[in-house]
């Protein structure tokens, strides 16, 4: 039917012949309450909004698809994984992506500095694969439990509804495993120019899982074929200034004109295991895995070429998880990846509601029907199918009817695991400063220059006990890196240096050489 044909109704599929004035009585008198048309329309507005998300609220999505090289580098995929999705050439599986930011809320301008969330589903033929990564290959901290109280640090003053530099940094001096992920945010890798010229990854440690059960360390990271691109803090001001939401209009703008992004999918691999020779864990994701020893691994690419036709169906109440995994890609021991894989869909359940992969935009692929013995809760608005009958809707029924169990078809990969229940924390984090100085040293002129600015800036605002302990962990880094922060704070260095370290924390290595960037 055309637009021009078609006439509104209510829901309940009743004609709407007057869409402009209540029922009342008389022209100026009061309304009447069996008023339904009015009733229905105003009420549903009243609950158009949902929760948005606690974090990563302003983002935008985008539908394409991923095609699998096959190879894992010169190696058949499947000498690593049993996983179809990386396997099988000649596929293309549908996606879908979501790019955000992270502290800001729901309509936060789009320049601000923030990791920014990469989050992929893959709708492969045995089920969905989520990958929720971020642009960044590091993150802040390597335990779940601190979530919570970094992510209050980082979003508004509970008092004065403000973000305060102090608050961030006060959360941060407490975490040495913190300063690599800061060294990359406070330089304008912070500010990535848009979402198409940015680089993703699933900072977790996962592991892939071969037909004989034999499992592998693995990194997954997203390569921009178009290039990386980040801003300055006075570039992503004046940006800010015209638009704030300028990557969602640059990444639909180029959808539009055909001019469609696409990444190139890669791998870093390990063997499982502890790897005592390396000088971190390679659980610990505040840490990179040096790319002169891990390659990176092409293993297929991703093109995104249609623009979501509904934001909130497709974009808002999309739901992706770290639990989502298919059979060959499977879960390392990474705290931080066991803490995120309960509260995503936990969040989800609250958010959008206890049926939310019901929706298109969650549900697998249709070559790939669902069949649970789930039933009803808020919303449902469908029942799966339980093969001849529909009575049961349980599992196993001795009559031999409903849904079976799938056949197993791999050796199952069965982890060892020993050890003393407890609460620890990782024995290898004396070189926390490391990768922090890597970084530090090798950067640009220009993006080092970013970096001391944004840094000196943000600890004029915050108190001299916290700027110098700032100082300290710089310096420990390396020592041109605190010179030149206490430098531009206006604090004195010796005064920094003499601090002790800090208290309950490993002591900075005793053999770190304070190594010191020469240009
Ligand atoms: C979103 C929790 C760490 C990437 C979210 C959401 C929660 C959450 C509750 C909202 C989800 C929703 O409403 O649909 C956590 C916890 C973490 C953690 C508990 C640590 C223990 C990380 C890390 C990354 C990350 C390390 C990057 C690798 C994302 C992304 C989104 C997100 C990209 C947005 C997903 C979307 O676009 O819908 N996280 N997160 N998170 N998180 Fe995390």
């Amino acid at each position: 039917m055309s637009d021009e044909t078609r006439t509104l109704t209510t829901r309940q599929g009743h004609p709407v012949h007057d869409n402009q004035s209540l029922r009342s009585v008389g022209e100026r008198g009061p309304a009447t309450l069996e008023n339904y048309q009015f009733i229905e329309k105003i009420t549903h507005f009243d609950r158009e909004r949902i929760p948005e998300r606690v974090v990563h609220a302003r983002g935008a999505g985008a539908h394409g698809w991923f095609e699998a090289y096959g190879k894992i580098g010169d190696e058949p995929a499947s000498r690593y994984t049993r996983a179809r999705v990386l396997n099988e050439t000649g596929v293309k599986t549908p996606m879908f992506v979501r790019f955000s930011t992270v502290a800001g809320a729901k309509e936060s301008p789009e320049t601000e500095r923030d990791p920014r969330g990469f989050a992929v589903k893959f709708k492969t033929l045995e089920g969905n694969w989520d990958l929720v990564g971020n642009n960044l290959k590091v993150f802040f901290i390597r335990d779940a439990i601190k979530f919570p109280d970094m992510i209050h640090a980082f979003k508004p003053d509970p008092v004065t509804n403000r973000q305060e530099a102090w608050r961030f940094y006060d959360f941060i001096a407490a975490h040495p495993e913190s300063i690599h992920m800061v060294t990359w945010l406070k330089s304008p890798w912070g500010i990535p120019a848009n979402y198409r010229e940015m680089e993703g990854s699933g900072v977790n440690t996962y592991k892939l899982v071969n037909a004989d059960g034999v499992a592998h360390l693995v990194k997954f990271h997203w390569q921009p074929k178009q290039g990386v691109r980040n801003l300055t803090t006075p570039q992503a001001q004046e940006i800010q200034g015209k638009d704030v939401g300028h990557a969602t209009r640059d990444l639909y703008d180029a959808i539009e004109r055909g001019d469609y992004p696409e990444w190139e999918f890669c791998v870093q691999l390990m063997s499982d295991g502890e790897h005592p020779e390396l000088d971190f864990d390679p659980l610990d994701d505040t840490k990179r895995w040096p790319e002169d020893q891990f390659p990176l691994l092409p293993v297929g690419r991703m093109v995104l070429d249609r623009a979501p036709s509904n934001f909130f169906a497709e974009v808002e109440q999309a739901a992706f998880g770290t639990g989502v995994l298919v059979d060959g890609i499977d879960f390392s021991d990474d705290k931080m990846l066991q803490g995120r894989t309960l509260s995503y869909s936990d969040t989800q359940r609250y958010r959008v509601g206890p049926n939310y992969l019901q929706l298109p935009i969650n549900a697998p692929q249709v070559q790939c029907p669902y069949a649970t013995n789930q039933r009803d809760g808020q919303m449902a608005f469908y029942v799966d199918k339980g093969g001849e009958s529909d009575h049961v809707n349980y599992e196993p029924s001795y009559l031999g009817r409903g849904l079976k169990e799938a056949p197993k078809s791999s050796k199952e990969y069965h982890q060892y695991i020993e050890g003393h229940l407890g609460r620890y924390q990782t024995s290898r984090a004396m070189d926390d400063y490391k990768q922090a100085g890597d970084r530090y040293r090798s950067f640009q002129d220009w993006e080092r220059e970013d970096l001391i600015n944004n840094l000196s800036g943000d600890l004029k605002q915050c108190p001299e006990e916290l700027a110098l302990r700032m100082i300290w962990h710089f310096w420990h880094a390396d020592e041109d890196y605190g010179r030149r922060v206490a430098e531009g704070a206006g604090l004195d260095l010796e005064k920094a240096k003499a601090l002790p370290p800090l208290p309950g924390r490993a002591a900075p290595h005793e053999n770190l050489a304070h190594p010191t960037y020469t240009s």
